[in-house]
């Protein structure tokens, strides 16, 4: 392993009895009116938690809510998530209302052993986000090791995330480093042949990422607006469908070093128009060089699109996966998505495909194609995971790695 981890920690410097772990959690969390709407990533940090407990260890729990940008905001604070966490973790969790200080350093003297306090967000101070030493430093005073188990804040180079890294004895948490791993097997190190989907509306958005996986990847499909984008560089009349027409040169810029690196690029054969985007909506499917209206829309991949696609499945032995095929929140729409995710969970329970996906709207289609659990792996990062398919370096993840 390229990280440090808490098997490291367990052996370094006499173990963990008794020491305070500073532990980097991500509680950025879905919440309304005050409540916790999806506690995924509550959960995702429970095996750390626990284990630091079950080794003796004290736990102080840092992360960021919203975007306070260096003030108080009271609607920003943490402390909603207090009753959530302890029910799932089945113990009391205190909670200090400021990340640093006497008070966060008194809360912390008094834990008992195994026991567990949540520090207000961190971003309530500037120094946080300027990642700024003396800030870093006052987080350092409160405790022995620092863990850092939030991956999907790991693309910031903020203080609780990299400064306190260089600070104390850094190590990766038990959710980081399933991270690493998935994501070391799916694009660092995998199994040949690798197939990457990628979809959702906007090639602007995802220049770097496409850019970096057709250097990697033996295929990839192209899905949802942005493959618009790809047809209309190619010359198909997309009528009114959402495309960026200025980057047409940078789409067949895109296709000719696909090429030239050995990556197939698979563009919709047949695509599902309809006039409005609305619930069961009236559709037409056609051919995707098939000219349409100028008042129509290609909203999904067709069936002719997601046989080819499953059949590239069952060629591959790694899935990577970002970004839906279509529309997918407003059905009928969501069917090209909805039957890739299964087909791909399927050969992922057979053991046939390492299939891993990541990003919000990769998710949330995952889940309501009703497969997220079926999956390799489902990383709950956003913003993380688009970056490290860009190949980008996370700051998070590289202050771990070992010397
Ligand atoms: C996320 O929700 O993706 C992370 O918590 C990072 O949040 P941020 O984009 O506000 O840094």
């Amino acid at each position: 392993m390229t990280f440090r981890t808490l098997d490291d920690a367990a052996k370094a410097n006499g173990g963990l009895a008794g020491k305070t772990a500073l532990v980097r959690v991500d509680f950025n969390v879905p919440m309304e009116g005050g409540k916790v709407t999806d506690d995924t990533r509550l959960r995702v940090a429970l095996p750390t938690i626990q284990r630091l407990r079950d080794a003796g260890a004290r736990v102080a729990l840092l992360a960021h809510f919203d975007r306070p940008k260096g003030k108080v905001v009271p609607a920003m604070s943490l402390q909603p998530v207090v009753d959530d966490l302890e029910r799932l973790l089945g113990a009391p969790v205190r909670f200090a209302s400021d990340c640093v200080g006497e008070e966060a350093k008194a809360m912390i003297a008094d834990l008992d052993i195994g026991g567990v306090v949540l520090l207000e967000n961190v971003r309530f101070h500037a120094g946080e986000e300027a990642n700024a030493p003396d800030f870093a430093a006052q987080l350092a005073e409160l405790g022995d090791l620092y863990v850092n188990d939030a991956f999907s804040a790991a693309h910031r180079a903020h203080a609780s995330t990299e400064g306190l890294a260089r600070l104390l004895p850094a190590y990766a948490g038990e959710s980081m480093r399933r991270e690493l791993d998935a994501l070391d097997a799916a694009l660092g190190n995998p199994q040949k042949p690798v197939l990457g989907i990628v979809g959702g509306s906007k090639v602007s958005s995802k220049l770097d990422l496409l850019q970096n996986l057709v250097g990697k990847l033996d295929r990839l499909a192209i899905g949802g607006g942005m493959a618009n984008t790809f047809l209309h560089a190619q010359g198909v009349d997309v009528g009114g469908s959402l495309c960026e027409k200025d980057l047409a040169d940078t789409a067949r810029a895109i296709l000719a070093e696909a090429e030239a690196k050995g990556c197939e690029i698979l563009l919709p054969i047949d695509v599902v128009i309809a006039t409005d985007v609305k619930p069961g909506a009236e559709t037409r499917t056609v051919l995707a060089r098939e000219p349409i209206g100028d008042d129509e829309k290609i909203l999904d991949a067709g069936p002719l699109t997601v046989e080819k696609l499953i059949k590239a499945m069952a060629l591959s032995r790694t899935l990577i996966w970002n970004g839906p095929l279509g529309v997918f929140e407003v059905p009928p729409f969501d069917a090209a998505t909805v039957k890739a995710a299964r087909a791909a969970a399927q050969l992922a329970k057979a053991g046939a495909l390492v299939a891993v996906a990541g990003g919000g709207d990769t998710v949330a289609a995952l889940h309501h194609a009703g497969v997220a659990d079926d999956m390799t792996f489902v990383s709950t990062a956003g913003g993380a995971f688009l970056e490290w398919m860009e190949g980008k370096p996370l700051p998070g993840v590289e202050a771990l790695r070992r010397a």
